[in-house]
């Protein structure tokens, strides 16, 4: 039974993969990590500049999961749409995201407005361009995976019923004036942070230009649905419950999270002011064990650790801002932020594997 279930996580997944391929050329870490965040249950924040296909990537996962604008399906009768997106703007309100009370006068009684948190797919583009007090609602949201409007409480998400809220947000590394940038506590919301470059090769940015060629609509409108909604509740059970740690791989993580900490381990200083918390610790083996499912093992090795290393931490340790301007200088500066993550997560990674 579990068997199968692990073996349709591969196949399912391996199929996703394919189809978002036809859709979005390259980026063949971005799509891996996607599938791993939603299979572990967790939220992620997708950070690029504007047209990298960020949007597109997330359209392209719902679709293939048969959620669109127009699907709806009923949850304790609450209806929840398959797929929703928000621009997040200066003057956009929580009651915007979560619903509020709304007066009837034909019945002359408040009802609730359900908003379009109330789905299985959320994209929260430019979350940072929201006020705080907004961002913070939806990441309770996020968190809780519930909302309450007029004192009574609805759940995002029901196992038995095969419904799961997944959110994603995007935001633009460049920072622009009147944007309010998440703060580190709710950053570690997001399960992962993807950063979303640029193509890799002319190649690839020439085979982007020849998939648009010649037609007038997306190419992600021509995808098909490959598994049903329900087939990620129960691919995420299959993860949760079917995936082991041996013991030494618990070891391995323990000792490259301890790594990020210059308390712990000093010449990690020169890469990180802060290292990672246990939660992040957490977060890593969660995400390890999704990506050992998509490759077929239903036992964690330390190359899922290393595969989910960079996107699961980048957001959870502070790079030496020292070191970051000194790289800034050769890099260019939204570069030099993550290669000092990078330096500093791969140092970690080597003293924790000896
Ligand atoms: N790697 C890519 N593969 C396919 N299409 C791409 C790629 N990069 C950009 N595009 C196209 O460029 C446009 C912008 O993409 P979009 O998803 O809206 O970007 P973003 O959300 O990052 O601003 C879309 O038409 C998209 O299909
Ligand atoms: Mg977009």
């Amino acid at each position: 039974m579990r068997k199968a279930e692990l073996d349709s996580v591969r196949e399912v997944g391996a199929a996703l993969e394919k189809e978002l391929s036809r859709a979005v050329v390259g980026y063949a870490e971005a799509k891996r990590m996607l599938l791993v965040s939603l299979l572990a249950g967790g939220h992620v924040l997708l950070e690029g500049v504007p047209g990298v296909a960020k949007t597109t990537l997330v359209k392209a996962l719902a679709r293939l999961l048969g959620l669109t604008e127009g699907f709806s399906a009923s949850l304790d009768g609450v209806p929840h749409r398959g797929f929703s997106r928000v621009q997040f703007t200066p003057d956009l309100m929580p009651s915007d995201v979560l619903g509020s009370l709304v007066f009837n006068p034909a019945t002359r009684d408040f009802e609730v407005r359900f908003g379009p948190v109330f789905t299985y797919f959320l994209l929260a583009d430019e979350i940072n361009r929201a006020v705080p007090r907004t961002q913070s609602a939806l990441l309770e949201a996020m968190q809780e995976r519930q909302v309450t409007i007029g004192g009574r409480t609805y759940p995002l998400e029901s196992r038995s019923a095969g419904k799961f809220f997944f959110v994603a947000a995007t935001q633009n590394p460049v920072e622009q004036e009147g944007t309010y940038p998440l703060p580190e506590a709710q950053l570690d919301r997001f399960l992962a942070r993807i950063i979303v470059e640029y193509p890799a090769s002319i190649e690839e940015e020439k085979s982007i230009y020849e998939l648009h060629m010649g037609r007038l609509s997306e190419p992600l409108e021509d995808l098909e649905k490959v598994a049903e909604p329900s087939w990620v509740v129960s691919a995420q059970e299959a993860v949760a419950t079917g995936v082991e740690v041996p013991d030494e791989v618990l070891a391995y993580v323990a000792k490259l999270v301890r790594a990020t900490r210059p308390s712990v381990f000093p010449p990690i200083a020169e890469y990180f002011e802060l290292g990672a918390s246990p939660r992040a610790g957490i977060a890593l083996i969660r995400a390890a064990k999704a990506h050992a499912a998509l490759r077929g093992s239903a036992v964690v090795e330390e190359i899922d650790v290393r595969f989910v290393l960079f996107p699961v931490l980048n957001h959870r340790v502070i790079p030496n801002l020292e070191k970051v301007v000194e790289v800034e200088s050769a890099q260019g500066r939204f570069a030099a932020r993550y290669k000092v993550i990078r330096e500093g997560l791969s140092l970690a990674e080597r003293v924790a594997s000896q």
